[in-house]
């Protein structure tokens, strides 16, 4: 004991590092496992706010090894900008551990997500056009660049070489672009070698022998559950497996070694780029959100898609992760509405369905059936138990806990790590 999993259980920004700064000094590693630079992770330590894209959010809390595992796509000198900065804000970012086997993110990967994007035109993903899916591609096409490929020359030229050959064509011919010389990749990969070096070690070993030895390992998932490019809206996903399955293929410890998966959720939903959500609010109500929420991308600054909590996606995403706890973040947003109305099920072609309708097509057209819940008004940022909070909020959150398919066990209540209502131990 214990592996324990953090992950989105909405569209993203959900707030995970809230369940991170919960366990606290609990923790002894910190695990990225999937997606890249693509997560944008807002954490506020008292008067200071960091914002990470490359890195967990657990490499703020003091004492911790952090790792970026195999499942990750890395864009180096983002790592590099990223550890800088945190370095010059006094945050210790030493004990950063590389997988070997994670793969890069290149210049031509970021060319191609943008390009690939402007021609798709009105079916656009709304990418955060940082090359993270041409790089799975690639790694999925037997043509990725690895970390470990940084450090043998010959080899490195050799699989730019024939990654370049076809994507060159794509560039020049369909898109219009001029071509990339292996050089130019192979030198800027190499000018990154030394520096990284000290940092690339074999990560499944590692986390493995940490779990030996009791350690507390928590694997920090980037995106969500309705990202998964398995288990989300596809084909408007990310990437990678976001979902708790995720933890165990991009970081190598195996299935059964993961004690606790913490799903969180908004106390409503968000979602950034395109892509069917039901519970969307297109009216003043969803700018209302937005604004009380201050609901803008931490990565590209976009406007977030705002909208009701939504129980059928809590419980989709307590079934497909196994999620043993939910941490519900953002409750304070909600204060000062009348009546928090909740989506406890969806009309599809007339009919009340109670699960995520398995056609996609069903659920874009997916009618929500709401609930409505009585606000409160009263300031609830200085809550810390639940019984602090006004009744109207307990039953909110009562309501919600019925109709998700998991308990919640700790309620955010304001940006600030400390704002958390603790229910029940997480790794309890
Ligand atoms: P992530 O992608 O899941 O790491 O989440 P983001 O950092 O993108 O978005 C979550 C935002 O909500 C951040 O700006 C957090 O500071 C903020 N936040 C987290 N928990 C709470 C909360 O309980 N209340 C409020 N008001 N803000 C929160
Ligand atoms: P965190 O970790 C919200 C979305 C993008 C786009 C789709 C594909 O902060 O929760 P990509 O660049 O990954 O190929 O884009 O996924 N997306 C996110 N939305 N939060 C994120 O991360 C996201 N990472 C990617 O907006 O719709
Ligand atoms: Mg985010």
């Amino acid at each position: 004991m214990p592996a324990v999993v953090i992950i989105g259980a909405q569209w993203g920004d959900e707030g995970k590092g809230k369940a991170t700064d919960l366990l606290g000094s609990r923790i002894d590693y910190v695990v990225k496992f999937n997606g890249g630079n693509n997560a944008g992770h807002t954490v506020v330590v008292g008067d200071e706010k960091y914002a990470l894209h490359l890195l967990p959010s657990g490499i703020l809390t003091e004492g911790v090894v952090p790792v970026i595992a195999n499942g990750v796509v890395i864009d180096i000198e983002v790592l590099f900008d990223e550890i800088d900065a945190l370095n010059a804000r006094g945050v210790d970012t030493s004990k950063l551990v590389v997988s070997a086997n994670a793969h890069v993110i290149t210049q031509y990967h970021r060319t191609l997500d943008k390009v690939t994007e402007r021609f798709l035109g009105s079916r656009q993903i709304g990418t955060t056009g940082r090359g993270i899916g041409p790089s799975y591609a690639d790694k999925i096409n037997r043509v990725g660049i690895r970390i470990q490929d940084l450090f043998d020359e010959n080899i490195l030229r050799q699989k730019v070489e024939g990654a370049l050959h076809s994507k060159n064509q794509l560039l020049v011919k369909l898109y219009n672009r001029r071509a990339i010389t292996v050089d130019e990749i192979v030198d800027d990969l190499l000018s990154y070698a030394e520096r990284l070096r000290p940092m690339v070690a074999d990560t499944g070993l590692l986390l493995n022998q940490a779990l030996d030895a009791g350690k507390t390992v928590v694997f920090e998932g980037g995106q969500a559950t309705m990202l998964d490019v398995d288990h989300g809206t596809y084909p408007f996903v990310t990437s990678s497996n976001s979902t708790a399955g995720g933890a165990s293929t991009g970081s190598g410890i195996g299935p059964g070694r993961i004690d606790r998966v913490i799903g969180i959720v908004k106390a409503y939903t968000t979602r950034v780029g395109a892509g069917p959500f039901p519970t969307e609010l297109l009216d003043e109500s969803g700018e209302w959100l937005r604004a009380r929420g201050f609901e803008f991308g931490t990565t590209t600054g976009r406007p977030r898609r705002t909208g009701w909590y939504d129980a059928p996606v809590a419980r989709y995403a307590a079934r497909i992760n196994g999620i043993t706890d939910f941490v519900m973040t953002k409750l304070d947003v909600l204060t000062g509405l009348k009546e928090i109305p909740v989506c406890v099920a969806y009309e599809v072609d007339g009919e009340r369905v109670e699960e995520i309708p398995v056609s996609q097509t069903d659920f874009h057209h997916a009618v929500p059936i709401y609930e409505n819940f009585p606000g409160w008004s009263e300031d609830i940022s200085g809550a810390r138990v639940f019984e602090d909070l006004p009744k109207n909020a307990q039953d909110y959150v009562l309501a919600v806990e019925a109709i998700s398919g998991s308990r919640i066990s700790a309620i955010g209540v304001g940006p600030d790590r400390e704002a958390i209502v603790a229910r029940h131990d997480l790794l309890d």
